[in-house]
């Protein structure tokens, strides 16, 4: 029988041998994060996919950033580490409900949050990230925006361009939308000292009552920062653990402890052993026309970021 420190110095072997690098989304657990070569926000495991030199890449994390990863890297062979763990907001959309939604806004720029399938992302000019969707909103030359699917985090955008024309649809995180702003009343009344750092998955409610607002690797970046020496996180638990595992001397609050990602805690470590193995995980194959047609809004991002 294995103990964990035994599978990890395995799997730290076994990449090696078969030529395997593991890219890891910041919500995956500290044991998998540990022998991951790369772990990011989904606009840096991007950035990592179009660059790592191994041959086969395996992903740790939903089935949307495992598609990126091979839209971008289309000579690897590309694992995602349980054929069970998408992204509910991915799925929200079908394609001929956006064709007949784009109808509606000829002129507006089709921007996707990279939460959606490879065939939504056929559809849309340019995709966006938490990280970079800011700035690439900003700088398009369309005054109209439509942002699919995740209105919280569109508003969030919209907020801060107010320049330009925002249409939505009723789609967003099912895990990040828990949060109320009851739970930031509750939070920052138990610990009146500590900034509230959320994602803008988050209802906008909410974000508009946080000190700061920014992805995965934002928040964790901002903790490591500040001097403070208390924080409130509203995003995935995970990130609230790997924080206090980070920084022991300083605290992480959970703002709600319903924010639980259970796709991204599907994955676990004897996933990754048995993936490298060959005997786990689903290998992603993309029709060349889908990847061709859904790269060019994948490289509008990395190239406006
Ligand atoms: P980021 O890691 O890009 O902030 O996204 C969070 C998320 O929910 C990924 O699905
Ligand atoms: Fe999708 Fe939300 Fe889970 Fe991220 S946290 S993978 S957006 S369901």
């Amino acid at each position: 029988m294995y103990n964990t420190k035994d599978l990890q110095e395995a799997i730290i072997h076994l990449k090696k041998e078969k030529d395997v690098c593991i890219l890891a989304h910041a919500y995956q657990s500290q044991d998998i994060l540990e022998v991951a070569d790369f772990i990011g926000d989904s606009f840096g495991l991007s950035q990592q996919a179009q660059t790592v030199p191994q041959k086969n890449l395996l992903m740790c994390g939903v089935r949307f950033m495992a598609e990126t990863a091979k839209i971008l890297s289309p000579d690897k062979k590309v694992i995602l580490s349980n054929p069970a763990a998408g992204c509910p907001m991915a799925e929200q959309l079908t394609i001929e409900e956006l064709k007949e939604i784009k109808a509606q806004y000829p002129d507006a720029a089709v921007v996707a949050y990279i939460n959606t399938t490879s065939e939504l992302k056929t559809e849309c000019d340019v995709c966006v990230t938490s990280a970079s969707a800011l700035n690439i909103v900003k700088n398009l030359p369309n005054e109209e925006i439509l942002f699919i699917p995740d209105c919280n985090l569109g508003s969030w955008i919209e907020k801060q361009v107010p320049e330009k024309k925002f249409h939505f649809i009723k789609g967003g995180c099912p895990v990040h939308m828990r949060i109320t702003p009851d739970d930031v009343i509750k939070a920052r009344a138990a610990h009146p000292n500590a900034p509230l750092l959320v994602h803008p998955e988050c209802k906008k409610e909410v974000t508009a009552l946080a000190d700061y607002a920014g992805s995965t690797t934002g928040i964790m970046k901002y903790a490591a920062n500040s001097d403070a020496k208390e924080f409130i996180i509203g995003t995935d638990n995970s990130i609230v653990q790997h924080l206090q595992f980070e920084h022991p001397d300083k605290k992480f609050y959970a703002l709600s402890k319903d924010c639980v990602c259970h796709d991204m805690r599907l994955t676990t470590l004897v996933d990754v052993y048995n993936c490298i193995l060959g005997n786990a995980g689903e290998e992603i194959v993309l029709s060349d026309e889908t990847r061709i047609k859904a790269k060019k809004c994948i490289d509008a991002m990395l190239e406006m970021s």
